[in-house]
Parts: C-alpha cells; structure tokens; sequence
C-alpha cells in the first residue's frame, strides 16, 4: 500500500493547473449508452475512477478508448451487449449507478447493483427509481440489484424530487432524452456537473431547456448521434488546492479556475481572511500573513458551500484563530477526518452533524488514514501547515479523485513524496 509523507515548510508559491471534473466526466460517460455513434470526451482527468467507469462501459458493449491522454473515446455502443452492471464494479464506485437511466432509455432494460454503503453514507437510489417508475419502470430489488424494464419504452412525466440528488437528476436527465414526450424534473440538482451533461446531451441531439435551474424540461426524441465535448473544470479540485496557500501561507493561482464554479467557498475563504483574485488564467489566492478567522460552514445543495470540500476546510480551520462551527448536511457521515486530524493536534468536537473546531497554534505531523476521497487529501493540507512529517496511508482513495496529487503540490514548493510501504 502506498503512502503519502509531507514535511510541513513553510509557505507555499506558484501555479496549478486544475483538471477535467471527476464528478462530470462519470455522468458523461454513461451517456455514450445513449448513442450507436462516438462520443469523445476532452479536458477528461486521469483518475482510477474514469477506468473503473470504462471498463463498466465496456462490460455493457461501450468500446471506449484513448484513456490515456486525456482523451476519453467513447467509441459509441452499437448494442449493449449486456446489461448487468454488478456489484463488484459498483461497490467501487457508486457513480455506476448512472448506466441504469441510459441503459432503460436504450434498451428497455437494466440490471443494476444498488452501491451498497460506503463510508460517507447508506447512499440509497430511491430517488432515482422513484423517477423512473413514474417514466413507466417497473424496478424491482432482488439479490441486491434493481431489475429495471419497461414495457413499450419509457414515457415522459412530470417529476418532483423530494430531495435535489445530483446522481437522480442525472439519471433521469438522460433517460428522458428518448423517452416518449415530455419530462419536467422539478427540484432538480443545480451543479456545474448537471449543466455539462445537458450542454453534452444537448450536442448529440437532446431536447433540454433549464439546466442550471431547479425546473428542467426534456422533449424525449428518437435517437440521439455522437459527439465531442470537453469535460468541465473540476470545481472540488480547485476548491481543494486554493486551501493549500490559505493553510500553509504564500501565494497560488490555479490555471482554469473559475469563481462562478465556486461562489459560496470564495466567500468563506474571503470572510477568513484570505484574499481571492480572477485574473486572465484562472484564481489567485493569497494567504495575507496573518492568521486565517475562524468562520461557521454549512453544507448545502449548489449553489451553497460544496458538501465535497467540507474536510478539507475543516483542516484550514484547525489552525484559524478562533472557533468554527461546520454543519454537514449532505451525508450522513461525513467528519470521519476528524479523529485524524486530532491526531496532529487539532482541536474538534463532532456530535451528530456538527462539527465545533477551535483553532490552534500548531499543528503537529503525525502517521494518519485516508478514509475517504476528500478526508485523504484534507490530511495533506494539514500536513503543509503541521510542524514535522505526516504519513498518510491508504492514498489508494486518493487516486480516485486527484490527478498527480504529488507532482501538483510539488509543483508550488510543498515537500511531499509518495512511498510504498
Ligand atoms: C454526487 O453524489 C457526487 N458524486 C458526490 O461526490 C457529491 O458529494 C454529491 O453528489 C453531493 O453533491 C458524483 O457525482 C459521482 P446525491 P450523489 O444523490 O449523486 C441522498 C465525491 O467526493 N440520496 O446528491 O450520490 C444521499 O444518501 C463524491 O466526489 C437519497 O437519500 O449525491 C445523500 O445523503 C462524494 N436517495 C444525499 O441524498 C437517493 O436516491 C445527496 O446525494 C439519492 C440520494
């Protein structure tokens, strides 16, 4: 297993380019299902999660190539051949469950393992087949897999959700592209991701107005062809390395960043004190000397403070002056970074989906877990700012998120390297 060690040394200066959007590109992806014709992906990141999601694609009768340079060349699915996603591959990664919405619209049938849990949460689907069988799916549960049909193609309707899920909206999105007349999802999830995959959707043939808002309207419509569109920024991934200046000190401007991806996290970090530019490339963001203010976070639905950035803020404010208050309200169980981080000497109270966090003076290098994608990668930034060396461990959860994690913090003078033990 490998492991990541970081000398905290000081501040930290320079230039990161930030990469294709994980969360995009696997609701991308899934939508070559849609279509006998390729659909080629640019700006597509390098991440173990995108394999994962090729080769599921190819297990349906996706040829899908040109992983490599960050090109993902979906070479269309004449036919799904098969239409069982299982569980090994879904257990790894839940944004599989996004072939089930394609697959019906397709196929008229789809045989898809439920996630499972995973540390953040239960992470049920009843959202998604909910919307679906108002659409016409009859879904049913056995063996742990949702045996999904319909009976003549799915229709449109008009669906509210009870919840804005990002995953449902999606797969509904692109199972009402072919389906028969006309879908409104109302309540529908907002992100950046959501926008992408209409303007993609949109490309190949869809009929879609309002993405961006929470009323999305879809005229289903016969078949839908190729085509080439580049993956959005990955707004988490810039939110996460803007926090590396903020945490260790200096000055960092991420090539690609842009505000509008980000507006609820740039106003916490201005209210703590650190100073957020747009300028011709991308962000810069300066630590201006003097300690970061503690400052209260809750996790929202976008456009609010992003649920996936919620760790690696919680580290920045184990060294505020003062103390912060972060409210999780996405999942369910999402502070399991905090033991870790008490580990270096922070001070964290967690009850329930509160977290209390006064700042310290110093926190200090210690041997630490990944526990999660986003907890892994809020152990390195309080490694910057700690005195002495952490070791992070099992940052296989890592490369599922962040593309070249050591060379990028490298890259602006932090002293980081990967090891195998
Ligand atoms: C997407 O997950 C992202 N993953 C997550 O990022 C992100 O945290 C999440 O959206 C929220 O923004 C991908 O895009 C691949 P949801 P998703 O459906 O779609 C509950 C990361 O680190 N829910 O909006 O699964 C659910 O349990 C990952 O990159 C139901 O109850 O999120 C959760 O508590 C982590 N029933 C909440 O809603 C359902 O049918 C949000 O889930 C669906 C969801």
């Amino acid at each position: 297993m490998d492991s990541i060690v970081i000398k905290g040394n000081g501040p930290v200066n320079g230039q990161i380019p930030i990469a294709g959007a994980k969360n995009a590109c696997l609701t991308l992806m899934p939508a070559t299902l849609l279509s006998e014709e390729p659909l080629t992906l640019t700006n597509a990141p390098r991440l173990s999660d995108i394999k994962t999601m090729a080769e599921l694609l190819a297990s349906l009768g996706t040829e899908v190539a040109g992983l490599q340079d960050g090109t993902v060349q979906a070479l269309g699915t004449k036919e799904i051949t098969n239409h069982v996603a299982h569980y090994d591959i879904v257990r790894k990664m839940r944004a599989s469950n996004l072939v089930l919405g394609p697959m019906l619209a397709r196929m008229g049938h789809a045989v898809v393992s439920l996630p499972g849990g995973c540390a953040i949460g239960a992470r049920p689907m009843d959202i998604h087949t909910d919307a679906l069988e108002q659409m016409g799916a009859t879904i049913e549960l056995k063996d742990g897999y949702l045996h999904a049909k319909t009976n003549g193609g799915l229709k449109g309707a008009m669906i509210k959700l009870r919840f804005a899920s990002v995953g449902a909206t999606e797969n509904i999105l692109m199972a009402a592209t072919l389906a028969k007349g006309t879908t409104v999802i109302d309540n529908a999830a907002k992100e950046p991701e959501i926008v992408d995959l209409a303007e993609c959707l949109r490309k190949m043939g869809a009929q879609i107005e309002g993405e961006g808002t929470s009323r999305i309207e879809i005229q289903g419509v016969d078949r839908l062809h190729g085509a080439t569109h580049p993956v959005v920024t990955d707004r988490i991934e810039l939110g996460t390395y803007m926090l590396a200046p903020a945490i260790a000190g200096g000055e960092v401007e991420l090539l690609g960043g842009r505000r509008n991806l980000l507006e609820a996290f740039c106003d916490k970090l201005e209210e703590a004190d650190i100073s957020v530019t747009e300028t011709a490339k991308g962000l810069l963001v300066k630590n201006k000397g003097s300690r970061v203010k503690a400052v209260n976070v809750k996790t929202e639905i976008f456009p609010g403070f992003p649920t996936d950035l919620q760790a690696q803020m919680m580290a920045l404010l184990c060294t505020a002056e003062g103390t912060s208050v972060l409210e999780e309200t996405i999942f369910e169980n999402r502070f399991m970074h905090a033991p870790e981080l008490t580990r270096m000497g922070a001070n964290i109270e967690v009850s329930g989906g509160m977290a209390t966090v006064t700042g310290v003076d110093q926190l200090k290098g210690a041997p630490v877990m990944a526990t999660d994608l986003r907890a892994s990668v809020s152990m390195i930034l309080a490694g910057l700012a700690a005195e002495g060396e952490t070791v992070v461990s099992r940052v296989y959860h890592l490369d599922r998120g962040y593309e070249k994690v050591v060379r990028k913090f490298s890259g602006i003078g932090a002293q980081i390297e990967r090891i195998t033990t």
